[in-house]
């Protein structure tokens, strides 16, 4: 058997969580860590050595704040692979830095290629024409009132109805949101107007598509190949019956069946954008994450991400029954198997807990209880997000607080579906020419 590693998983959602407690299953994995973590990776992971105070040998000034922090615990603590999961390391270069710097291996990829995600502008210009998008009605820079009076001006000139109205960058799952007519678009570009910067972001208006909602996730080594893991579902609007506002995430659900020649087709959208990424000299290596909508006219791609979604991870890797640290490390090696075995036939639904009044304000520090009760059942996780320990009780730390998975088996699949529904299918491990 191979050597044991370290493994630091990067984050503190709940799709960190899983990703943990899915490596953790691996004979691979060694000491297992969680950085900033939360209370319940805390329950999972080794016993971390404490931060010196001082410099970080071998660590580019680039590396400011929380990643020198980071990067330190790494070294202390002999961290050899390491797991990005937010977006906003990504962006910010974290994954260049450790290659450049250290020698920890790490999965995801550099930032020039998840600028798919850290700007919606680029990679609509980045990605093959044929590709289906919402339609672009209008785009414009905002940083101040008079901004959101001429975006106004332009809008009702065009005399759009419902239209989907976007930040170009990250913004924690609250960039994007639907707005009915004029006046929630003032009010919508308000809010955003309050998390700018100075120098403000351009917006981008799109048409607003109607459909059901498709989360694929590929592994792309970056060289040669990609792999689909099974596909997802996630919803995304708060309050019952989607009536609320966008978030970052309410709940999803694994595999979302599909027949072989829709998800052939969703391949067929994903594989030419990563070659067009290569052809770009942008190479993409890590997690591919396109957000897809079925309309009646056929699949549109909505957004591009450049690692696991959250939550989807928390219903899709329970169902896998691959080792995930092999899975992850082959992908960076260029060693990805012929196919990923999933567990046949079942399913896995996740539910996020959220604080009162998320996605907007919410106040903190409330105590949890019951979690004992729920972690003790089967077939369930409880994926913990926004938690910390205070006194040794479980509190509330953040917007989505946990996720609930429950998987089960079904017995009522057709042949075609059981097919369809997984990754699994030995025509869909695609060459990717470089
Ligand atoms: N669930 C959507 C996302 O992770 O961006």
């Amino acid at each position: 058997m191979s050597e044991r590693i370290n493994v630091l998983v990067v984050g503190s959602g709940a799709r960190e969580h899983a990703l943990a407690a899915a490596i953790r299953t691996s004979p691979l994995c060694g000491d297992l860590f969680v950085y900033p973590g939360n209370a319940g990776t805390a329950q999972i992971t080794s016993a971390a050595r404490e931060l010196p105070k001082g410099s970080a040998p071998g660590i580019s000034a680039n590396l400011y704040g929380q990643y020198r922090d980071l990067m330190r615990f790494a070294r202390l603590n002999k961290v050899e692979y390491m797991v990005i999961g937010p977006e906003q390391p990504l962006a910010d270069g974290l994954i260049d830095e450790i290659r450049q710097c250290t020698s920890i291996k790490v999965f995801g990829p550099s930032r020039n290629a998840a600028k798919l995600e850290w700007s919606k502008l680029w990679s609509r210009d980045q990605l093959p024409r044929w590709i289906k998008r919402p339609k672009l009605l209008m785009y414009g820079h905002l940083k101040n009132q008079a901004g959101i009076d001429s975006h106004i001006r332009c809008l009702q000139k065009r005399s759009v109805g419902k239209v989907v109205v976007k930040r170009d960058g990250l913004a924690q799952g609250k960039g994007v949101a639907i707005c009915a007519n004029l006046n929630q678009v003032r009010e919508q570009l308000v809010r955003f107007l309050e998390d700018l910067y100075e120098y403000g972001e351009w917006i981008l208006y799109e048409e607003c598509v109607v459909g059901e909602e498709v989360s694929m996730h590929y592994l792309v080594d970056g060289r040669c190949c990609c792999l689909p893991l099974i596909s997802a579902r996630d919803y995304k609007r708060a309050f019952d019956n989607d009536q609320g506002p966008n978030t970052g995430g309410m709940g999803s659900y694994a595999p979302r069946a599909l027949n072989f020649e829709l998800l052939q087709a969703l391949d067929e959208i994903a594989v030419c954008s990563i070659q067009t990424l290569s052809e770009h000299h942008n190479p993409f290596q890590g997690c591919f994450f396109p957000g897809f909508m079925l309309t009646d006219d056929g699949p549109v791609l909505l957004e591009v991400n450049a690692r696991f979604g959250d939550p989807e991870t928390q219903s899709i890797l329970p169902l896998m029954k691959t080792d995930p640290l092999e899975l992850l490390r082959a992908t960076g090696e260029q060693a990805l198997p012929a196919w990923i075995e999933w567990y046949p036939e079942t399913v896995a639904v996740s539910v996020v807990l959220v604080s009162a009044g998320y996605p907007g304000s919410h106040i903190t520090g409330h105590p949890i209880t019951g979690l004992e009760t729920v972690e003790r059942m089967e077939n369930i996780h409880v994926f913990h997000a926004g938690t910390a320990l205070a006194d040794g009780q479980v509190v509330t730390a953040g917007g989505r607080v946990l996720t609930v998975t429950a998987y089960r088996r079904y017995l009522c699949c057709s042949s075609s579906e059981s097919v369809c529904s997984g990754g699994q299918h030995p025509l869909r491990r695609y060459a990717v020419p470089y």
